[in-house]
């Protein structure tokens, strides 16, 4: 491999991606990918934290598979695979799990939010799942970690974790910087623009890249506005138009700006009507090739194997290193 830097990132195979997932993390891996060597995961050992129905955890993650390279990620170059593959994660999460302390864990909001939306199972997993994070960014000493906003306080634990372990052990980790661009970095749930669109919610309130175009349309349509009919970006106070006015803008890449011009004069009907049609026109090609890549399961299958040797080759090298300066006892 060139002398690239490297790029790390996942997505947990729970639900429909959506075009939350699209805007925050997948377009911008699409991006950069070309200037790193990249790891992209299909985090199924995180989405373990909730409970899933393990015919559709294991369809999701094929989808995702399939809906990555549909995306535009060049499945030659770049390392896709399964997290659960490749055992060093679990093994790196444990030792880190050690360097990581009670406090800080119970500090994370996702942690808290998760607890009260899933009170009846407040499991282990969901507390420690910022350790598995971290484990998965740092057996790759990657150097950028595109995500989300609500993915921040993740990042910088790891880096604080990586951060106190270098300096007990020497330079073991790389520290990894995030990259989290600002406006589109948090897409809102269309039935509630207060919330980030999330696939754990009401079908209603996000669009999946996999929905029908009249679901979309429809969908759109409904989404949640305000009372008065001024078009212009203003998330505070009107978040449900700010939040259309993203969507516009990241499909289009046209700035805020450009997008407030685009509908100046226009009422809410038209802004829905035309957003929606910009976001069937982009996720159109997108269906196509993830339908034409889910016809060749072996293909997709084969990918898999080799990019988890691949993986495993980088992460068994980390993983030696911080078993030996931890001073577990290694085989002659
Ligand atoms: P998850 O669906 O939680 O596995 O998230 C995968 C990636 O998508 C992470 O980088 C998240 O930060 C990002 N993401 C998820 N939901 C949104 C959203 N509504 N807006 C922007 N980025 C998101
Ligand atoms: N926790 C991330 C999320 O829910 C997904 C994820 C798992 C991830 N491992 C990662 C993202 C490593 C970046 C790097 O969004």
């Amino acid at each position: 491999m060139e002398t690239k830097k490297i790029l790390y990132s996942g997505i947990q195979p729970s639900g429909a991606i959506t075009l939350g997932n699209y805007i925050g993390a997948i377009s911008n891996f699409v991006k950069l990918e070309s200037q790193y060597n990249c790891l992209f995961a299909m985090a199924d050992l995180h989405a373990l934290t909730v409970r899933q129905v393990p015919a559709d955890l294991r369809a999701r993650t094929i989808q995702l598979t399939a809906l990555y390279i549909a995306c535009g990620l060049n499945p030659e170059n770049n390392i896709i695979y399964c997290q659960s593959h490749v055992p060093q994660h679990a093994e790196l999460s444990w030792i880190l799990s050690c360097f990581s302390y009670m406090g800080e864990l119970g500090r994370m909001t996702q942690f808290k939010a998760k607890s009260e939306k899933n009170s009846e199972n407040i499991n282990a997993g969901l507390f420690t799942y910022p350790v598995l994070m971290a484990a998965d960014i740092l057996l790759y000493q990657s150097d950028l970690v595109p995500v989300g906003a609500d993915q921040k306080q993740h990042l910088e634990l790891t880096r604080d974790i990586a951060q106190r372990f270098n300096g007990i052990y020497g330079d073991v980790f790389t520290i990894p910087d995030g990259y989290i661009p600002k406006v589109t970095a948090k897409i809102m749930s269309l039935m509630d623009p207060l919330k980030k669109m999330s696939k754990s919610d009401d079908p209603d309130s996000y669009i999946s890249l996999l929905d029908s175009f009249d679901d979309i349309r429809r969908k759109l349509k409904r989404a949640v506005t305000d009372s008065d009919a001024d078009i212009r970006f203003d998330p505070e106070n009107k978040p449900g138009v700010s939040n259309l006015l993203s969507i516009y803008s990241a499909l289009k890449n046209v700035s805020i700006e450009e997008a407030e011009k685009d509908f100046s004069g226009k009422g809410y009907g038209e802004l829905k009507k035309d957003i929606a049609e910009v976001v069937v026109e982009h996720i159109r090609p997108i269906q196509e090739k993830y339908n034409m890549l889910m016809q060749d399961k072996a293909y997709l299958n084969d990918l898999l194997k080799t990019n988890a040797e691949k993986a495993q080759s980088i992460a068994q090298k980390t993983l030696r290193k911080v078993y030996k300066k931890v001073g577990l006892y290694q085989i002659k």
